[in-house]
């Protein structure tokens, strides 16, 4: 599927984003932009801005099926919503994350899910939430071939354990413990790893000390890249958390535009000859 429009940026190299460029970008000092898209226009709409890594977020469930968290999403919308993404996609990397309950319970778990989002979707990684208690889940699904991305400090899946959605690594031991995720996600063969909602000066510690790129959201300008959802990137809803920039306006505009077409519509202004059909 393709949008109709035109990008507003230049089309980057490499034609197509893989696994192996993420370090090269790193150690060029380029930073990585991902972007969440859940369906295939806006996947290609993002596409084609150049975005280098999409990733298909449990954040569907509560941006797009009206759950107030990630917890109830499955595995069969993970699904639906990847294969979506995955055909609009010509450039960018495609991740999915592994929805609760699709993983947790041991490595073999993870990796069967891994392998039926893999084999049904044309996705090309996978990224799942949790430090050194995850390192044998990574592992055993690098080692049949797929990449892995992991997502450490606040991990939305856990919020009801975290006490809600709060920033992490902060207090004593924060930053060691943290580090020590990191290092746990990095050395079982991830091959990037999201920060959220971590101080700034914790991440761009973190990133220093590891070889694998960090990318953040809600964590600063010191790591190797940058995720938002893209309804929050893009202004869609009223509120959007305090770390995310709002881009545009695009939701005030749909609603305006929806009220213009009633407008429209009600005083028969709209349709005219021009939209109709002749006999
Ligand atoms: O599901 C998601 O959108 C995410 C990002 C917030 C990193 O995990």
């Amino acid at each position: 599927m393709t949008a109709n429009h035109t990008p507003t940026t230049a089309p980057r190299t490499p034609k197509k984003v893989r696994v192996t460029h993420m370090r090269a970008m790193r150690d060029r000092g380029e930073k990585i932009t991902m972007l969440t898209a859940y369906d295939a226009l806006t996947a290609s709409l993002v596409d084609a801005a150049g975005v280098d890594v999409i990733l298909v977020g449990d954040s569907i469930g509560d941006n797009m099926l009206g759950h107030s968290t990630t917890l109830p999403v499955t595995v069969d919308e993970m699904v639906v919503a990847a294969r979506a993404v995955a055909s609009a996609t010509t450039r960018a990397l495609v991740v999915v994350d592994l929805p609760f309950g699709s993983y947790e319970v041991s490595p073999r778990q993870a990796l069967e899910t891994s392998i039926r989002i893999m084999k049904s979707t044309g996705a090309e990684a996978v990224k799942l939430e949790g430090g050194v208690t995850r390192a044998e889940h990574i592992r055993l699904i690098t080692e049949a071939g797929i990449p892995v991305v992991g997502h450490v400090g606040f991990t939305p899946q856990s919020e009801n354990l975290l006490g809600g959605k709060r920033i992490q690594g902060r207090g004593e031991g924060a930053t060691e413990r943290l580090l020590a995720d990191v290092r746990a996600v990095q050395d079982a063969g991830a091959v990037l790893v999201v920060l959220e909602m971590v101080p700034g000066t914790v991440a761009a510690e973190v990133t220093a000390a590891v070889d694998i790129p960090t990318i953040g959201i809600g964590a600063g300008a010191g790591t190797d890249g940058q995720v938002l959802v893209w309804l929050d990137m893009a202004g869609m809803t009223d509120w959007s958390p305090s770390f995310a920039r709002r881009f545009a306006e695009i939701g005030r505009q749909l609603t305006a535009a929806a009220g213009d077409y009633v407008t429209a519509v009600k005083s028969g202004e709209f349709p005219t000859a021009e939209h109709t059909f002749d006999a």
